[in-house]
């Protein structure tokens, strides 16, 4: 424990503000059973994050806008779901957002409306947001977070994305993301951390924690739709909002 204390007080010294061991990113939610290595000061007995002062920049930073994202977009044909969908749902939100939350892939509402997360999944993701920051209380609400999907077209009958149609949204995603530059991405949803992360970890282990994602920080919780067939798991999903306002208010 000595130890860990001399390592921290050097760290303090040199500058940073807040120190943790850091695990390797995509390859810590690979990783068969990791133990997370996490460093707690004696005194605050939380884990905090080791970023420099000044955090990282999210990708290269973005010169690019939301605005051009869509432009580049434009009508996509460049997979199968475009000749099944009504609308491409691109994203909403602010396009300042601090916390960018990463969904599926729209549904029959979404589609209708061209807007993400209008249906009942939709409404639960307001109640999660809304009411644990209030809760909380911090003063975020859904209308100050940016809100989109992997794939930007429904899958017909509501499937799950396929692989080839992931890997074709995806890049569009990450330029929204460097367009944001937010500090935190919460993913909703094993498909949507499969996409993110690159990995077939089971929820369990991937819930609940942070992982480090081109300098933001990102949490993967259950996805709204999930928490409406099985409302005993909205006690780990307010869990994990408590996480994130900690995080971001530093609380
Ligand atoms: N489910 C999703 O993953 N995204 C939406 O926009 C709506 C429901």
């Amino acid at each position: 424990m000595n130890e860990m204390a001399d390592a921290l007080r050097f760290y303090r010294d040199l500058g940073f503000e807040e120190i943790y061991v850091r695990r390797s990113e995509v390859a810590t939610a690979a990783a068969p059973a990791p133990t997370p290595v996490v460093a707690v000061t004696p005194k605050q007995e939380r884990p905090v994050v080791i970023t420099p002062a000044a955090p990282a920049p999210l990708f290269t930073p973005s010169s690019e806008t939301l605005e051009q994202v869509r432009a580049d977009l434009g009508e996509c044909t460049r997979c199968k779901l475009h000749s099944t969908r009504h609308s491409i749902v691109f994203g909403s939100g602010n396009p300042k957002a601090e916390v960018v939350f990463v969904g599926e892939g729209p549904g029959a509402d979404e589609d209708a409306q061209g807007l993400p997360f209008v249906g009942r999944a939709g409404q639960l993701l307001t109640q999660m947001i809304d009411n644990s920051a209030q809760r909380m209380g911090v003063p975020l609400r859904r209308a100050d977070c940016y809100i989109c999907n992997v794939v930007k077209c429904r899958p017909p009958a509501n499937r799950t994305p396929e692989k080839d149609e992931m890997e074709t949204c995806s890049p569009f995603l990450m330029r929204q993301i460097a367009a944001i530059a937010p500090r935190a991405i919460v993913v909703l949803g094993a498909t949507a951390a499969r996409a993110l992360l690159g990995t077939n970890e089971p929820m369990h282990r991937l819930r609940g924690q942070w992982f480090d994602f081109h300098g933001a920080k990102l949490l993967v919780t259950f996805h709204p739709a999930y928490l409406l067939r099985d409302p005993h798991k909205k006690k780990e999903a307010w869990e994990d909002m408590q996480q994130l306002f900690r995080f971001l208010y530093d609380r």
